[in-house]
């Protein structure tokens, strides 16, 4: 079930990469990020020659936080899910560090829409800013509607099932309705669909708690920062937000032909899991994961690994 990720063995510089200049400074989104070609002759293997990749940057007040895309790539492949491959990257001519993460579709033959331009068309008054009425049955409705008529492949039960275990395991508060979506291709019959890799994951891993005040955190504040986060996503319309592992299991009561695949998932240790940002700190970049960051996301990812484990005795 794994996925073998794709490593790097030094942080990429983009400076004399080819800036794709219909995407300019992307238009969708909170960060700010170019969309770039790698070379003919790439770095290093694991880059695609010629290929589209993003350099999403992080936000602002929060550094460090690109290292959350590359650290939530390897843990997607552990869980044997699709995550776009994110790499650590900078550009030497602006100094600016980020994930390098390559582009999830081809757009020679695919296109890309994110399930919020669906919503939309189903609730007319969508806060398409803030998602507030992101819902899972009426993501459900959304999904029915394109599965019934075979547009959709199958198995989109399984995939939100999958993404709420993903989400639950990097504490991913930010899966919103424009951060899923579909990937739409033809056929000789008629367009069809398939649910879009899990893309923009770095809302995620305590990238808004800084080291240093984390470093007096007692257990009890460990306790109390891991039950308070909840996941975009409500149940319905009506509900309230729910922390990650409760929407989990709800969905794994809703779909209980889901849970034993969701389970298999979680056939590693902590210290498989560790060993996801083991060479880490060796990517030498201005911006680097420091070992400070690396202990307190380790901390948090095996504690949601314990719970979520628990949560499949
Ligand atoms: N790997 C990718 N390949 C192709 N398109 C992508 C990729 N990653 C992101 N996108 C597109 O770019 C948009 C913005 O990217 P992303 O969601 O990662 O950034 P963001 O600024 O963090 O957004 P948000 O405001 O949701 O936090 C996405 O909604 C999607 O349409
Ligand atoms: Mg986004």
């Amino acid at each position: 079930m794994r996925i073998q990720p794709l490593i790097q063995t030094a942080v990429f510089d983009v400076a004399d990469w080819e800036v794709d200049a219909e995407f300019g400074v992307f238009p969708q989104g909170a960060r700010a990020k170019d969309a770039v070609f790698a070379p003919n002759s790439p770095p290093e293997p694991v880059i695609t020659p010629g290929k589209r990749y993003l350099f999403k940057r992080s936000k602002r007040s929060y550094p460090d936080q690109f290292w959350g895309e590359v650290v939530a790539y390897r843990v997607g492949c552990l869980l044997g899910l699709q995550v776009p491959p994110a790499f650590a990257a900078w550009n030497s001519r602006t100094g600016h560090c980020a994930a390098l993460i390559e582009w999830f579709y081809n757009d020679n033959n695919e296109a890309f829409v994110m399930a919020g331009d669906f919503l939309q068309m189903m609730h007319k008054d969508f806060d398409r800013k803030y998602g507030t009425q992101h819902n899972l049955l009426d993501n459900m409705r959304l999904l029915r509607m394109l599965a019934i008529p075979k547009v959709l492949e199958p198995g989109w039960r399984q995939w939100w099932v999958d993404a709420l275990l993903f989400d639950a395991l990097i504490g991913n508060t930010d899966r919103h309705q424009d951060n899923w979506g579909f990937i739409f291709y033809s056929t000789e019959q008629a367009p069809r669909c398939r649910l879009a890799p899990l893309f923009d994951n770095g809302t995620s891993l305590g990238h808004e708690r800084f080291t240093d005040r984390v470093s007096r955190w007692t257990e009890a504040d460990y306790d109390h920062y891991l039950s308070k986060g909840t996941h975009h996503l409500k149940w319905s319309l009506s509900d309230p937000l729910q922390g990650h592992i409760s929407l989990l299991q709800r969905a794994l009561d809703e779909w209980p032909d889901t849970r034993e695949a969701a389970g298999a998932r979680m056939n590693f240790s902590f210290d498989e899991l560790s060993d996801v940002v083991t060479d880490m700190p060796q990517l030498v970049a201005t911006t680097p994961l420091t070992s400070e960051r690396r202990e307190f996301i380790l901390r948090l990812l095996g504690s949601r690994l314990t719970l979520l484990k628990e949560l499949f005795l």
